[in-house]
């Protein structure tokens, strides 16, 4: 079969064949159409992430067909059962198990779930890692309600954009920040309310000017702008945080967080029946994950270096059939 095979630390993926993966008594064979990208898929190739292994098929995240129907597949391996924290041998597909940058790749069957029929493929294989944790974000642990005011930073990431989705389908008022004004029009197109770029230096006292204070905010980033977001957070306000993209956090006032009586939570992906309440959320809302490009997976390294430069309004797609 055709795969990206990912042989060592800052190498290119390589385009090659490959032996199609062998499964196990719990496992089928998946023939994938598109696998997604996640920033995971970068911090392994710079070996900036736990566990690094290679030679490997990297990719957490793919929509295929098995027995004539379409299906996405959850992410998660062992997650175990303490609902709050995985267990011990938690993996994420796509590194120890070989992931969905090839024509098929080994799936759990409890990890299937038939595709949402108003989903495309490219959608489909969007979803998975992005909308898991989104959903654990702003949903089990932020508990947004309708009416809320939510803070999503970086919408131009996947899972910022899939939490701004999850918050518009629950009638909340969205406001995000960006390092691009065109980017936060296309937000702005999609319901939120408001943007400002995180570029400037007064960015958070923009947001204040105009009166505002977030009941939820949602975070990826942590660094030098978390301060700012403990300051623009209301009294009892729940901040979800899953990402450091911009590293760690400088000047946080603890007087601000016990004063206002924050929440922070801090979250990995979720566990399995989230992943089944993120799907069945999606189809009830007829969510669509937003794809900003596609490219064929002999392109692999040009998106991964696409993804670096952070170009991207939403999820990067491989096309597993050119
Ligand atoms: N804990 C988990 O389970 C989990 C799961 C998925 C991702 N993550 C982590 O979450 C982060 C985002 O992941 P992703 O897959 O959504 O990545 P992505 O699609 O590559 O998005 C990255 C986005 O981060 C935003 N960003 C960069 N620097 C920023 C800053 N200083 N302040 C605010 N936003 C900034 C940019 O938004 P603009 O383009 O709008 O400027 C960029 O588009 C990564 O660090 C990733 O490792 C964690």
């Amino acid at each position: 079969m055709k795969a990206l095979e990912f042989i060592g630390i800052n190498q290119p993926l390589v385009y090659k064949e490959l032996d199609k993966p062998i499964v196990n008594d719990d496992q089928v064979l998946v023939k994938n159409t598109f696998a997604a990208l996640n920033r995971r898929d970068y911090w392994i190739t710079k070996g900036l992430y736990p566990g690094v292994i290679y030679p490997t098929v990297l990719g957490s995240c793919g929509c295929g067909q098995f027995n004539d129907t379409s299906y996405i597949y959850n992410p998660n391996i062992h997650w175990g059962s303490n609902p709050t924290v995985p267990s011990k041998d938690y993996i994420i597909l796509g590194l120890e198990e070989k992931g969905t940058m090839a024509e098929y790749t080994a799936v759990r069957k409890s990890s299937l779930f038939v595709k949402p029929k108003h989903l495309s493929d490219e959608q489909g294989a969007a979803l998975p890692l992005a909308g898991l944790t989104a959903y654990r974000a702003i949903i089990s642990n932020c508990k947004l309600k309708p009416n809320e005011k939510v803070l999503i930073t970086g919408i131009g990431g996947g899972v910022a954009l899939m939490a701004m989705q999850f918050a518009l389908a629950l009638g909340a008022e969205v406001y995000v920040t960006s390092s691009c004004s065109e980017k936060i029009e296309k937000a702005i197109q999609l319901g939120a309310t408001l943007g400002v770029n995180y570029k400037d230096k007064d960015w958070d006292k923009q947001l204040k000017k105009e009166g505002i204070r977030f009941d939820v905010i949602i975070d990826s980033a942590g660094g030098e702008g978390f301060a700012k977001l403990v300051g623009l957070a209301n009294r009892g306000g729940r901040i979800g945080l899953y990402g450091g993209t911009a590293g760690n956090w400088n000047d946080v006032s603890p007087q601000l967080v016990f004063f206002k009586q924050l929440h922070i939570f801090g979250s990995t992906m979720g566990n399995d029946s989230e992943f089944e309440s993120m799907v069945k959320m999606v189809t009830t809302h007829k969510i669509n994950p937003i794809v900003d490009r596609t490219f064929p997976l002999s392109k692999g390294n040009e998106a991964i270096t696409y993804m670096k430069q952070s170009h991207q309004f939403g999820k990067i797609i491989l096309d597993i059939e050119k």
